[in-house]
């Protein structure tokens, strides 16, 4: 039997989505550090960020997550596109009154301005940190990357500060729609369960939003 077109980049979008949802979460733990007084903060970030970068199982992580969001990124637009083309049967596994939400017919441009941040989100930090393109970041006393430094640097731009904040708006829509579809695509229909899941999506999705939109600013103000 051919494997259905639509059905096959469903899953990849969620299967490689909800693991970019499990990122986000250690990405944020990670990123709470920064609040924490700078004696202890500074030391903690920096040798973390070490660590990920050096330890081998990690690096292996980081590229199945290069690939989750080229992947996700890729059959999300193939969808927009395929979706624009058939006009009237718009992300059709969805229910109806899904269909009708602001959210889930903008799924293609709200996807686009999170692509926006993530390409200047890298640019920021990894292109910095890990490719060595632009200026060089320093050491701290361990002798790690100062990337604690490179983060509190850059949010002294009130710039920059606006600009992650508000781009968490689309990012807290996009994971609370994302997360609701995402369970459906990998065939997870039990009615209840779905309720259940609608209300876990919207609180993961604030905590999201919320949680990265804030940091910026309190570091700002420390
Ligand atoms: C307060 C907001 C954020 C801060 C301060 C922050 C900070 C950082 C830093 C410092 C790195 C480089 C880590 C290293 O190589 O040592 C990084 C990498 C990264 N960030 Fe963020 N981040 C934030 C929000 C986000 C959000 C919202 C996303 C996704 C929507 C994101 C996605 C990524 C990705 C994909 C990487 C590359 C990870 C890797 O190479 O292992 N970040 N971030």
């Amino acid at each position: 039997m051919a494997l259905n077109p639509l059905f096959f980049r469903k899953t990849i979008i969620a299967a490689t989505g909800l693991f970019l949802c499990i990122f986000l979460i250690v990405h944020l733990s990670a990123n709470c550090i920064l609040l924490l007084p700078e004696d202890v903060a500074r030391g903690l970030y920096n040798s973390y960020s070490t660590a990920l970068r050096e330890n081998p199982l990690i690096k292996i992580v980081a590229y199945i997550l290069y690939i989750s969001i080229v992947l996700h990124v890729v059959y999300a637009l193939l969808i927009t596109i395929r979706n624009r083309k058939a006009k009237p049967e718009k992300y059709t596994m969805n229910q109806a009154n899904e269909n009708s939400s602001w959210t889930s017919q903008n799924m293609g441009l709200i996807g686009i301005m999170i692509l926006l941040f993530i390409v200047v989100h890298l640019a920021n930090f990894w292109a910095r940190i890990k490719l060595g393109i632009g200026e060089a970041p320093g050491f701290d006393a361990d002798g790690n990357v100062d990337v604690y430094e490179v983060t509190y640097s850059l949010f002294q731009n009130i710039y920059y500060v606006i600009f992650y904040t508000v781009l968490m708006i689309p990012l807290g829509l996009h994971l609370h729609h994302g997360l609701k579809s995402g369970f459906k695509s990998l065939g997870f229909y039990h009615q209840k369960g779905l309720k259940t899941l609608a209300k876990v999506a919207l609180i993961y999705a604030a905590i999201m939003a919320i949680g990265f939109g804030i940091i910026p600013f309190i570091v700002y103000f420390k």
